[in-house]
């Protein structure tokens, strides 16, 4: 794992945007695993700036997120689909038929997680996958005792996201309780994982992940066993890692050619 803690989210974002910008930049074609939630929009914000300011171009991108509500219209007000179109892909120049994101309305959910990695296959597979980190250690919504080895599937969401998740509904609308959501293995086979996880709330979550036993209770440790995870802090998420200063002095004294 390369752990990099900066000082707030904003510059954590804009290493990341850099990261997916060098990306693209070499590979035209990527295909980008994409999350949701409130950690990713600074992100995204960066590679709008990207694309507007730079030029960086996304018609050949291919895109496939990790996780979507089971039982929401698409347009519905949370579904990630729109949350995906109003924070990234409405400002940038991908294609429609270039996006993925799991279909919470499928008829035949199991068919359909299933054409849901098979499609990623075909592409050739996730390049980089970006990633937020739940308070209770989930990736995507593989909540806590989540098979590490686990594939596209249907998910019972824990009381804790549930929890979590309360925020983005309106009028006392029910967080639902089920979702589809990329698996620990899917994730895992992944060529990168960029994992942000900033403030306070996430500091538990991200000592596990980083410095605790790999543990199907902490989703997140899987990346231990991953060989390209890049994980971004700010200061409050790093809070509790024991080896904070280590990693900022490897981070402050890489050689040149593996800056971003
Ligand atoms: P958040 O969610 O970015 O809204 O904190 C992270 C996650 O659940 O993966």
């Amino acid at each position: 794992m390369e752990i990099i803690i900066l000082k707030d989210a904003q510059a954590g974002s804009e290493v990341g945007g850099k990261i997916v910008a060098n990306l693209i930049n070499e590979k035209p074609n990527a295909v980008l695993g994409l999350a949701t939630g409130s950690t990713p929009v600074m992100l995204y914000n960066e590679m709008i700036k990207w694309h507007k300011e730079k030029g960086l171009d996304f018609s050949k991108v291919r895109t496939f997120n990790l996780d979507e509500y089971i039982g929401l219209e698409k347009n519905h007000y949370a579904s990630y689909y729109r949350f995906m179109n109003e924070n990234l892909f409405d400002e940038i120049n991908i294609p429609e038929e270039n996006k993925n994101i799991p279909n919470g309305l499928a008829e035949n959910i199991k068919q359909h997680c299933l054409d849901y990695e098979a499609k990623i296959v075909e592409e050739g597979g996730i390049d980089l996958q970006v990633l937020g980190i739940g308070s209770d250690g989930h990736l995507g919504f593989n909540e806590p005792t989540s098979s590490l080895a686990s594939r596209t599937r249907i998910k019972t969401l824990d009381e804790q996201t549930r929890d979590d998740n309360k925020r983005f509904m309106k009028d006392g609308d029910p967080v639902p309780y089920h979702c589809i959501t990329m698996g620990m293995g899917t994730v895992m086979d992944a060529k990168t994982n960029l994992l942000f996880a900033f403030g306070e709330n996430k500091a538990d979550a991200v000592q596990q992940m980083v410095e605790g036993a790999i543990s199907a209770m902490c989703p997140g440790s899987a990346l231990q066993m991953h060989p390209n995870a890049i994980i971004i802090l700010d200061e409050a998420a790093a809070a509790k890692l024991s080896k904070a200063d280590y990693y900022k002095w490897v981070y402050n004294n890489k050689p040149k050619w593996q800056t971003y």
